[in-house]
């Protein structure tokens, strides 16, 4: 058994992927002691951003490391404050990747390549994707790359939208691409109220994706707050309802073996 891919997919904006990947990622590691690796996917560079990095700055990133043949990947990864857990930044450099790999007919399964070398060559027990809200190459290279897909879905009127195109996705990633082993492992609801349209939503998703869905982040201002600083809410903000809140869902997402 390899290392665990999970990617946190939803082509829609806003609904959590990038706060449930760095926190699930930052959890692996100081929780339970694992060796993570984040791999930001956003043009936006939020992941790297909310763990304190500077990410516009010139060192190399993602579309360094999949454009250019004689880059290494290990030369764009950085470690990060929390011990165990490092990171493999983007940022706007990643925007025109589509342009620059046009001409190589196995572009979608670059990135694959390059986490099956470093699952070769270094002893992480966990890669985390963060996916950029929209579908193309980036995300349908994700998909390929990774084993278990987690939908954050924001429990808003068009939450629904979006979902069962990814379920119908992963089908053709299965098919077309040959990948057996991808599936979508849980749905998140995000930014829950108890408003009767987010409890509306929480029904239906509830009937969708009966026992894959996780517990609920509801909205709390300090995850957004720890964000901004550049720190996860376990180092802002401890005894957060938000702290506790992600806890359960990282745990969650962990315990959820892909099969
Ligand atoms: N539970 C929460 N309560 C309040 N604010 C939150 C919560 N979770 C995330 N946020 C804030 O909501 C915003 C969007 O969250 P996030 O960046 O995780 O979404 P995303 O799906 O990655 O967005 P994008 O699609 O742009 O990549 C951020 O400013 C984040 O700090
Ligand atoms: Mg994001």
């Amino acid at each position: 058994m390899g290392a665990r891919r999970v990617a946190f997919i939803n082509e829609k904006g806003g609904t959590c992927k990038t706060t449930l990947a760095v926190h699930t990622a930052a959890w692996l590691a100081s929780e339970k002691g694992r060796r993570v690796l984040l791999l930001d996917l956003d043009t936006q560079g939020h992941a790297g951003k909310s763990l304190g990095i500077d990410v516009r700055g010139s060192s190399l990133t993602m579309a360094d490391v999949l454009v250019a043949e004689n880059i290494e990947p290990e030369a764009a990864i950085l470690s990060t404050a929390i011990s165990g857990l490092d990171v493999l930044p983007s940022n706007r450099s990643l925007a025109d990747l589509p342009e620059r790999l046009a001409a190589k007919p196995d572009r979608h399964r670059l990135l694959r390549q390059v986490i099956d070398e470093l699952e070769a060559r270094r002893d992480y027990d966990v890669f985390v994707f963060d996916a950029p809200p929209s579908v193309g190459l980036v995300t349908l290279s994700i998909m390929i790359a990774a084993r278990e897909i987690v939908v954050p879905v924001a429990l808003t009127y068009f939450a629904l939208d979006g979902c069962a195109e990814i379920v119908q996705t992963v089908e053709m990633v299965r098919e077309e691409y040959g990948h057996e082993d991808i599936e979508v492992s849980l749905v998140v609801p995000t930014l829950h109220r108890r408003t009767r349209l987010a409890e509306e939503v929480l029904a239906k998703l509830e009937h969708y994706f009966a026992g894959s869905v996780a517990s609920p982040l509801g909205f709390n201002v300090k995850i957004d707050e720890a964000q901004s600083h550049g720190r996860t809410i376990w180092e802002h903000a401890p005894s957060s309802r938000g702290a506790q809140m992600l806890e359960t869902i990282a745990s969650e997402i962990w315990e959820k073996r892909a099969r």
